[in-house]
């Protein structure tokens, strides 16, 4: 079946328009993934980023930014790209199954950081593109972000998160996390001891 995408304007074929809807801008994949993760090294951004934030539709972009920005500013990029390991770090999950030139790991399929600002814990965030949302992805990143921040040291680490975002609260909740006040009503901060 063929059918066009109003989010990216391409025409896609094999997955059906409903399935699509259900489970991102894409649909979702029709092969066994086979999930890895690993801490982000400096790099990976300028490699990654670009091709991953092109499949995050809309509504992915709003839940993450907290607006369905189409591309993210110099200065955002500069600071996502800019890992030390401690300050800030990142985990990046690859779906090995999938071969792609130039990417002996496979296609990258989300990353979730923490970043430490000027005053307070560091605070952190976390992507899955569309199409593998809802696989257990988010989970492997959590735990393995998790597992390096306590490695780094790291005790404890805050995650605003928009009101709606039942997905990221789902998963959250998962790590005992204590909700605090945000100061905003459409935000829920989160505390985790690491
Ligand atoms: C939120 C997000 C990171 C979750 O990642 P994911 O890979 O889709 O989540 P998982 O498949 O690992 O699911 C983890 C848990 O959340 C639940 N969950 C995931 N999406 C859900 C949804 N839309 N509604 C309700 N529960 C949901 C799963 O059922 C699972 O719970 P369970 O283990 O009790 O069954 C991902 O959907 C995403 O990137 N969303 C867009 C960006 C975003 O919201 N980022 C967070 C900003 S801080």
């Amino acid at each position: 079946m063929t059918w066009s995408c109003d989010t990216c304007l391409a025409w896609h074929t094999s997955h059906s328009p409903h399935r699509a809807v259900a489970a991102g801008h894409h649909g979702p994949i029709d092969h066994v993934p086979a999930i890895i993760t690993r801490e982000a090294a400096p790099g990976d951004f300028d490699r990654y980023f670009d091709e991953a934030f092109q499949e995050l539709s809309p509504e992915s972009r709003h839940l993450r930014f907290f607006t369905a920005i189409r591309e993210l500013p110099d200065n955002v990029r500069a600071r996502l790209a800019d890992v030390d390991g401690y300050r800030n770090a990142a985990v990046v999950a690859f779906d090995a199954a999938v071969m792609l030139p130039d990417h002996p790991e496979g296609k990258a399929i989300g990353v979730a950081r923490w970043m430490t600002g000027d005053d307070g814990p560091p605070e952190l965030s976390i992507t899955v593109i569309d199409e593998y949302q809802g696989m257990g992805v988010g989970a492997r990143l959590m735990d393995a972000l998790l597992a390096l921040a306590r490695k780094r040291g790291v005790q404890r680490i805050i995650a605003d998160v928009l009101r709606e975002n039942t997905g990221m609260r789902t998963l959250i909740n998962r790590y005992r996390a204590v909700v605090q006040r945000s100061g905003d009503p459409l935000v829920v901060r989160y505390r985790i001891d690491v």
